[in-house]
């Protein structure tokens, strides 16, 4: 295909992505709920089309990268520029929602602490992925990587909750509910077996969508609902994408 084509296609996809920030912007300042529900759905066309641009250069264009295309189509294939490549951030393309709160709510938040730096928490995720993913053999190439994306993404979850955190009106410490501080015995390390450590990160983002669903429940909180049920849409992407590896490489 024509170059021109290919220039123009990564113009559109920073032309949406400007885009989206933008109407963001606008919606974060909306006056009322009213508004702010029009411009967000504004926004999600544009998100919409941002990943069809994205998912083009992705799947047909130079940035084909050997993977399956046909799969995920939910999935933001943005990629970030680190130490030299390129990594896939694996995310829902649906756009996060504003992180507001009705009003501070100590019991929310220590709900929330619960998922942001407890046993089974954000923290703990974005640790233990980490690890499996430096410690993944060169044969799991394709699977360390997946690891490193899915990772950021937990970055990505605990940054809002740390904002609903101090909304709520508590500092956002590396502590659960009860005041424990993190512990790294809190991984699942599985050292050396990639095929237990795909096993046990399947098992956490299970257990990671029960707790949410819990919270979601317990919570009185529009705001929150949404922004919970969002990451929980990640939770499930992420459920898929190593199941997905599971069956690749370690079924025998
Ligand atoms: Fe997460
Ligand atoms: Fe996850």
């Amino acid at each position: 295909m024509h170059d021109d084509f290919w220039t123009m296609m990564r113009e559109a996809v920073h032309n949406e992505a400007e885009a989206v920030a933008f109407y963001r912007e606008m919606a974060n300042c909306a006056p009322n709920s009213a508004l702010n529900h029009s411009i967000q759905q504004i926004m999600q066309d544009e998100v919409d089309h941002q990943a069809f641009f994205q998912s083009v250069l992705t799947c047909c264009g130079e940035e084909h990268d050997g993977y399956d295309c046909d799969d995920d189509k939910d999935v933001k294939y943005e990629k970030k520029q680190a130490h030299g490549r390129r990594i896939r951030i694996p995310e829902v393309s649906e756009p996060y929602p504003p992180i507001r709160v009705e009003c501070p709510n100590p019991e929310y938040a220590r709900l929330l602490l619960d998922d942001y730096a407890g046993m089974v928490s954000e923290m703990t995720a974005i640790n233990q992925y980490l690890f499996h993913h430096n410690d993944m053999p060169k044969e799991f190439a394709e699977v360390a990587e997946l690891l490193e994306g899915v990772s950021i993404v937990e970055m990505r979850h605990m940054e809002m909750l740390a904002e609903l955190i101090r909304l709520l009106g508590q500092p956002p410490i590396y502590m659960d509910g009860q005041g424990r501080f993190w512990d790294a015995s809190y991984v699942l390390y599985m050292t050396g077996n990639p095929c237990e450590q795909l096993r046990v990160d399947i098992e956490s983002e299970r257990a990671a969508i029960e707790t949410y669903r819990q919270h979601i429940a317990m919570i009185d909180d529009r705001y929150i609902k949404a922004v919970l049920a969002r990451i929980v849409k990640d939770e499930q992407l992420h459920l898929r994408l190593f199941s997905r590896a599971y069956q690749r490489y370690c079924r025998c």
